[in-house]
């Protein structure tokens, strides 16, 4: 891998670190990327399903989820992950990521993970061929890329640090703090940076300097680069012997911090868990003395480092750099207290789920109700034996005569001088879970009897225990000699058009035994529906989440609900074209049975 990071390149966020994640996409919409740099969070103890943000002056939503596993199944395109879980959890979610798979890079923030487990993550990654950046880290950036997290600090800084667009340093440093100085005085003395990665402070780190040297030596942006190290630890004299073994042949401007420590009599741990010397080759000064040996470009002082860096990027002669158009961040941005993800009526012609109302709406086009009903309900276009499917469902629902609950509810109301919309309100609410709204429950009840493989007998069993009687089954008028001629009709249909009838088959084998113990206890019109919805979806490559969730949602009554409102209309107008008088209920059809008060 020469590049770390791509303008493509998305990471997964683990925790939802609002003000980091807002600061990388301020990023991206700064340096105009196409995508946003972070495809999802995993936000264990969040119930919500998206995160919103700004990118520009606009908001989007960044998917939320539980668990690592879940995120990437959702966005498998998303190669880095950036850990910011905190030090007791930290090891434990980059295991996790590696066995996973799919990750080329892993950032650890936390400080302090136990050294022991960072070891063995470390070799872990690196076995598998993942780079980790950290622990104890910032992050690092492929300016005009991507940028993790924190990175070189707000918008304004990242500009004036020329962080937006690449420059021609690499530039590797085990500190977060002196990373952005660096980029400061790299952008002042020389042209800017084109990958910068701060490995990071804790004694045992994943890529340490010579790693993300060679791949800088291999990535050809970089023209020259510059390594801040640090009191303690060998890892310089690495570089050293990789220059002179030829497998860095790029200038190398190297400084060793921490030259103070000769002026303390005893050892002096400085900040980071790794910054103290053990051996004399470990001082600062020692390693400064190797490396200005090795040819590295090595300043007398901290403060001599921007005369070198301009030294020798002037000496390179590069052409100078193309300020790239950026788009400037608002400084006052208004969150949105509405979130519409099914259609769009800003544009001259409102769209469902992206398609021109005149797309779908005209007889021209061959759609039909069945398809709006996949773009406004589900946001896909389904395919014609799906919408047709639809279709005959609202129609075989759409009315059932005037004696059934809902009708007869909708037709009093109406009589009682009521308008169109409350009688059909009243009419829809008579809707539930014994008339016209067990569909969801069908589908409920027979995909889970399904799932876990109970016979018709342990689910009869089961659903006794439940206490509630099996949705989808039993008819008041229709049974095994009155057949239900609509349930039929989406039978055959189904049977002709679905590629299997998985959950249908199972169904029947269950009617089988309830009709064998009372002949109205039919698969009824509700249960055959929600059943064949399931079947429906599943043959459409839904997941089994995505269809609980339809189901928990109440997607399926809707049908009957959309459906039978046409019958409910039909009979409201009905009333009102007779000029039907006010509806009393015969008092012969009631059985009185009223007491004289006890006193209590
Ligand atoms: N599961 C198990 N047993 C049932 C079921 C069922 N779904 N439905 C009725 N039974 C049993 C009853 O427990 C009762 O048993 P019992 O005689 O031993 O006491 C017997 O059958 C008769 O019960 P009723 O409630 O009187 O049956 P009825 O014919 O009046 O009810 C109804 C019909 C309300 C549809 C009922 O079967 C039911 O509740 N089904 C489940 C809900 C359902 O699917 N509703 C949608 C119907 S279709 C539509 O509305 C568009
Ligand atoms: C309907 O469609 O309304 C029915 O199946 C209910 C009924 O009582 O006929």
């Amino acid at each position: 891998m020469a590049q770390l990071f791509t303008r493509d390149t998305q990471a997964i966020f683990w925790n939802n670190n609002t003000t980091a994640i807002q600061r990388m996409l301020d990023y991206d919409y700064t340096i105009k990327r196409d995508k946003p740099s972070v495809a999802a969070i995993v936000a264990p103890t969040s119930s919500g399903k998206f995160e919103k943000f700004f990118y520009g002056p606009d908001e989007i939503m960044v998917p939320t989820f539980k668990t690592t596993a879940e995120a990437k199944a959702a966005q498998p395109q998303a190669d880095v992950l950036l850990n910011f879980a905190s030090f007791r959890t930290a090891y434990d979610v980059t295991m996790e990521a590696l066995e996973i798979g799919g990750f080329s890079t892993i950032m650890i923030t936390a400080e302090g993970i136990p050294e022991r487990l960072a070891r063995k993550m470390n070799a872990t990654a690196r076995a598998n061929g993942v780079v980790v950046i950290g622990p104890a880290t910032v992050g690092g950036i492929a300016p005009g890329a991507f940028k993790i997290a924190n990175v070189g600090g707000t918008i304004t800084n990242i500009v004036n640090s020329k962080l937006h667009r690449a420059g021609s340093c690499g530039l590797v440093t085990r500190s977060g703090g002196l990373f952005n100085e660096l980029s400061n005085i790299i952008s002042i003395n020389a042209d800017g940076i084109a990958e910068g990665v701060a490995i990071g402070g804790d004694r045992f780190v994943g890529s340490v300097f010579i790693d993300n040297l060679l791949r800088m030596e291999s990535n050809p942006q970089v023209k020259y680069m510059l390594l801040l190290g640090e009191v303690g630890g060998i890892e310089e004299y690495k570089v050293i012997d990789a220059i002179k073994e030829g497998k860095i042949t790029k200038p190398v401007i190297a400084w060793c911090i921490g030259t103070i420590a000769k002026y303390y009599d005893s050892g002096v741990q400085f900040g980071h868990a790794g910054a103290s010397a053990n051996a004399e080759r470990e001082t600062a000064e020692a390693k400064n003395r190797a490396m200005s040996e090795a040819g590295i470009y090595v300043p007398e002082s901290f403060n001599d480092l921007p005369n070198k860096i301009k030294e020798v990027y002037e000496s390179l002669h590069l052409a100078p750099i193309q300020e790239p158009e950026m788009n400037v961040v608002p400084t006052v941005r208004r969150s949105k207290q509405f979130i519409c993800t099914i259609s769009d009526d800003r544009g001259d012609e409102a769209t469902y789920a992206g398609f021109p109302i005149s797309s779908v709406a005209l007889p021209s086009t061959g759609k039909g109700i069945g398809d709006v009903i996949s773009l406004l309900w589900f946001k896909k276009q389904y395919p014609k034996w799906a919408t047709d499917f639809i279709e005959t469902v609202l129609k075989t629902v759409a009315d059932h005569g005037p004696a059934v609950s809902g009708a007869h509810n909708a037709k009093v109301t109406a009589r009682a001088g009521k308008s169109v919309v409350e009688s059909l309100v009243t009419g829809l609410l008579t809707i539930g879970p014994r008339f016209g709204g067990a569909i969801d429950g069908a589908a409920q009840y027979f995909k889970y009897a399904d799932d876990n493989g109970l016979s018709p007998k342990e689910f009869l069993g089961y659903m006794k225990n439940e206490g509630i009687p099996i949705p989808g089954i039993g008819h008041r008028i229709k049974s095994l000699k009155n057949p239900d001629l609509r349930v039929k009709g989406l039978m055959e249909y189904a049977a002709e058009y679905f590629p299997s009838t998985p959950l249908l088959d199972y169904a029947r084998t269950v009617e089988a035994l309830t009709t064998s113990k009372k002949e109205n206890l039919i698969l009824n019109v509700d249960g055959t529906i929600g059943i064949l919805m399931v079947d429906m979806w599943r043959a459409l490559g839904y997941a089994e989440e995505e269809i609980d969730e339809f189901i928990s949602s109440g997607t399926l009554n809707a049908f009957f609900i959309v459906g039978r409102s046409i019958g409910f209309i039909g009979h409201i107008l009905d009333e009102k074209r007779l000029e039907m008088p006010m509806y009393r209920h015969p008092m012969d059809d009631i059985l009185y049975d009223v007491q004289m008060a006890q006193e209590i």
